[in-house]
């Protein structure tokens, strides 16, 4: 039976089966050691050259190896390996090869910052094997699984939302997905389930949320890659302040629990308006930390109070955030009336975290004739509102519950716990800044049979 490398310690003794990889091995001439990595640790094997299997354990073959667990020496022990597992080796009594290695085109031991991205990028697979980014990995899970307890525990039911859609207005480029069925017509990979989650609400699912895969077609930077993942939530009854609530609630409860090495610089969360932050600290997305040096501390803030409404580069009004946002109450009117549209300010909050926009949301027009209001603000005429709406303006008329909600840059955020540089060093297969994935080689060029299928006829330049 497999023994897991971290088990080995309470073994001393015993004669034991580890798999694994060989993380390194060198050779004393009469004996080699061999370090030898499982998913639970590294531990030190000692071989001699007659054991069978001997040669095979070389770096980064997948091996099994059988051996006698043996207290060190107490001069030879190691107090900075965990779990104990420096105060033994193992002598090696058989070796078995499982996956030969070639030699690796990366290290895979180091934290990887020494190697360019774009081989890191194709040979991710490997890139992965480093404690770095298992440690990562490992964390977003983490954080993920205590989301998703958190509010179990409190009534809230994850449903999953289509990724076949159509367009939802986040501001962003859609993904087009052409229909081999409907020729000519296509679906947009959604930018977010904003319609499908306010859709929930009129279902009467009241505590909605979801691990929701995003898509949006924007170039991408540090903190933003064409795919990526929301915490996405939304809440029936409620105003501004509940969902404020909960959201702080948890984000409080994840970090106590999870990273007790981390600080939370002020709670209750500071709360700024959008105009405040933009006179004082020249963003809407502040860095409130007192002390920059500190690698864990932690400044979140609530940026509120954002206009509703901007000019855009016609000289009409089009949403800040989403069309979906409610007036603030004392505004109600104008957005009805379309009149000092400049001051109309949006229930609407931003979650910042060390000058990062960590989530955003707002409460909703549940009224059809409010979101109506809004779309005429923006200049769109019956048949686009009709196009673009109708279905959302229909379900509102059915009874619609006032709702709100709002959504976490997942990858953001454990970016920020693991204090990594970007958003790719937390996500297992991110893409290029140019939209490539380079391991598999997407996207590529499909065949003819294929477009013809669709209907689909590429424009050579
Ligand atoms: P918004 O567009 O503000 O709101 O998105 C919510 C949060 O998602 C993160 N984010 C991104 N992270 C990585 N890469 C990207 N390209 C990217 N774009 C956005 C940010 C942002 O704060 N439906 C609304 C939410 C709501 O109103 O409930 C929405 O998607 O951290």
């Amino acid at each position: 039976m497999r023994t897991y490398v971290n088990e080995a310690p309470k073994k001393v003794g015993e004669t034991v089966t580890l798999m694994g990889w060989v993380d390194s091995r060198r050779d004393h001439g009469k004996v080699t050691f061999i370090d030898l990595r499982d998913v639970s640790g590294t531990v030190q094997a000692v071989v001699t050259p007659e054991i069978p299997g001997a040669d095979d354990l070389r770096a980064e073959c997948a091996v099994e190896v059988e051996g006698l667990v043996k207290a060190r020496p107490e001069k030879l022990v190691n107090d900075k390996m965990p779990d104990g597992l420096g105060t033994i080796e193992i002598e090696v009594r058989g070796a078995k090869l499982l996956g030969a290695a070639e030699v690796l085109p990366i290290a895979v031991t180091t934290d990887g910052t020494e190697i360019g991205e774009e081989v890191r990028m194709k040979y991710r697979y490997l890139d992965l094997r480093r404690p770095r980014l298992q440690r990562n990995l490992r964390v977003r899970h983490r954080v993920i699984a205590a989301i998703r307890r958190y509010l179990d525990e409190r009534g809230f039911v994850e449903v999953e939302t289509p990724n076949l859609t159509n367009p939802t207005p986040e501001g962003a480029r859609d993904y087009l997905v052409p229909s081999r069925l409907q020729p000519g017509s296509f679906y947009a990979l959604p930018q977010s389930p904003q319609q499908f989650k306010q859709l929930l609400m009129v279902a009467g699912v009241e505590k909605y949320f979801q691990i929701a895969r995003c898509f949006r077609d924007e170039d991408t930077r540090g903190d933003r890659q064409a795919e990526f993942t929301q915490l996405d939530l939304e809440m029936s009854f409620v105003e501004q302040e509940d969902v404020i609530a909960l959201n702080e609630a948890l984000l409080i409860d994840l970090v106590e629990k999870n990273f007790p090495e981390k600080k939370i610089q002020e709670i209750p969360f500071p709360r700024i308006t959008y105009a405040d932050a933009v006179a004082q600290y020249g963003s809407d997305r502040p860095d409130l930390r007192k002390d920059t040096s500190d690698p864990n501390l932690l400044a979140f803030c609530w940026v509120i109070d954002f206009p509703f409404f901007e000019k855009n580069r016609e000289g009409g009004w089009t949403f800040t955030h989403n069309p979906f946002s409610a007036a603030q109450p004392q505004h109600e009117q104008n957005l009805m009336n379309g009149s000092d549209v400049a001051d109309i300010l949006a229930a609407q909050y931003d979650i910042v975290l060390n000058g990062y926009e960590i989530g955003g949301g707002s409460i909703r027009n549940h009224k059809p004739e409010a979101l109506r209001a809004a779309l005429k603000i923006m200049g769109y005429d019956e048949e686009r509102t009709e196009r673009g709406f109708g279905h959302m303006l229909e379900a509102l008329s059915y009874g619609a519950p006032p709702h709100g909600g709002i959504a976490w840059g997942l990858d953001r955020l454990v970016m920020l716990l693991l204090g990594e540089p970007n958003i790719r060093e937390v996500m297992a297969f991110p893409k290029t800044g140019d939209g490539r994935d380079l391991m598999a080689g997407a996207p590529v060029p499909v065949s003819k049979e294929q477009l013809d299928e669709l209907r689909i006829k590429i424009i050579e330049k």
